[in-house]
């Protein structure tokens, strides 16, 4: 499914690249799903890893960018970039005009419609469009998998090996 923040009906005709930001501390395979939605209907996908120093990572930008860029390996379509400005000017600079998020529940919504209306009071030519995820991914958000994680609980139906082997170090480490 996938909605159009615009009233702008020719939103889908001119937009080539899509911006598919977060912070993705892990990602997860939700966003994976998602990412492989959006690469079916753009012929671009750059994936923003937001720095997002105020959510403390587990995941420092470098680690995040190499897993999310390991996870995309066959995604041909699918580019992987790091950046700590604001997302409409990253946006901008990368000559796309098509923000991409995720709609998991309807309580992601309120959230979602203030950043989209934010961004679009900044920058009125980037478009943000809504793809929902698969239904087995709903609940799924990386706090949640880094806490069952965390806890030595199981979460391979949600992360890839590589996630999940990163995280179990990353655990150990800090005891
Ligand atoms: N599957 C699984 N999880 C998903 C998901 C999906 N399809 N879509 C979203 N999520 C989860 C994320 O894992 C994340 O979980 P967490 O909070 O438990 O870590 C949560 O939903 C929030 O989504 P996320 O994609 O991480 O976004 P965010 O809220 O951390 O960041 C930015 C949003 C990065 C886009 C925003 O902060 C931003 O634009 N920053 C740049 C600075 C800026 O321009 N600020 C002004 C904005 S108006």
């Amino acid at each position: 499914m996938l909605f159009c923040f615009s009233t702008d009906h020719d939103c889908m005709t001119n937009n080539r690249i899509a911006v598919y930001p977060g912070t993705f501390d892990p990602i997860t395979n939700g966003h994976t799903d998602l990412v492989t939605r959006a690469a079916r209907v753009f012929p671009k996908v750059v994936i923003a890893i937001a720095e997002s120093p105020h959510k403390k990572p587990l995941f420092n930008l470098e680690e995040r960018i190499r897993l999310t860029q390991n996870e995309m390996a066959g995604l041909d379509n699918v580019e992987v970039v790091g950046f700590s400005n604001l997302l409409v000017e990253f946006v901008q600079q990368s000559g796309a005009s098509v923000i991409i998020r995720g709609l998991r529940a309807v309580s992601d919504f309120e959230y979602e419609f203030q950043l989209a209306s934010m961004n679009r009071h900044i920058a009125p030519d980037v478009e943000t469009m809504f793809l929902t995820p698969d239904e087995d991914y709903s609940f799924i958000s990386s706090s949640l998998v880094k806490e069952v994680a965390r806890l030595n609980g199981d979460v391979s139906e949600f992360v890839c090996k590589e996630v999940q082997l990163a995280m179990r170090e990353r655990f150990a480490e800090r005891g």
